[in-house]
């Protein structure tokens, strides 16, 4: 799929985003998903996890910081790793919660909601989603796939 900007003007065309651009992704790859609350990351998220056949629930682990399914690809199990910064408020929670390792394991993909709290330790071939509202239109999202 070609990144770039798209328009989606309902939750199924943020899923059906989501899932076209998952054919990108490899194991060791991040996707860092910025937007505030209720763009769509998490629906975007449950088009990349449908694209590898995740059948658990797909849902924002902002309780738990990190949900993990098992997804396949190439007839191969994958990990993929759901992770919710919201809740992170300093760099020393990170390392708490083991982020730094996480974020460079090369046989997962990772999957980080609220990217901005990451506070700088994504790695440089990082994806990065970019959700934002369109004014007038509830329903409308600008995202820009970099
Ligand atoms: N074009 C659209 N794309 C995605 N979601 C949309 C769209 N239009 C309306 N919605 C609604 O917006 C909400 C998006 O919720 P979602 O949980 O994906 O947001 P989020 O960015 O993960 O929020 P949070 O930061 O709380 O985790 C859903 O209720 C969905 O129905
Ligand atoms: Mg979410």
């Amino acid at each position: 799929m070609k990144l770039g900007k798209f328009t989606t003007k309902n939750q199924k065309e943020t899923y059906d985003l989501g899932f076209r651009f998952a054919d990108e992704l490899k194991p060791g790859n991040v996707v860092a998903l910025f937007g505030d609350l209720g763009a769509g990351k998490t629906e975007f998220i449950k088009g990349i996890c449908a694209y590898f056949k995740v059948d658990e629930l797909v849902n924002s682990p902002t309780f738990t910081i990190m949900n993990q399914y098992i997804g396949e690809l190439d007839e191969n199990e994958i990990p993929i790793l759901h992770i919710d910064l919201y809740r992170i408020k300093k760099s020393s929670e990170l390392k708490e919660i083991g982020f730094d390792e996480i974020i460079f394991s090369n046989d997962s993909i990772k999957l980080v909601e609220w990217a901005d709290k990451a506070f700088g330790v994504l790695p440089p071939d990082t994806y990065s989603i970019n959700i934002s509202f369109k004014k007038n239109n509830e329903n409308e999202r600008i995202i820009t796939i970099d």
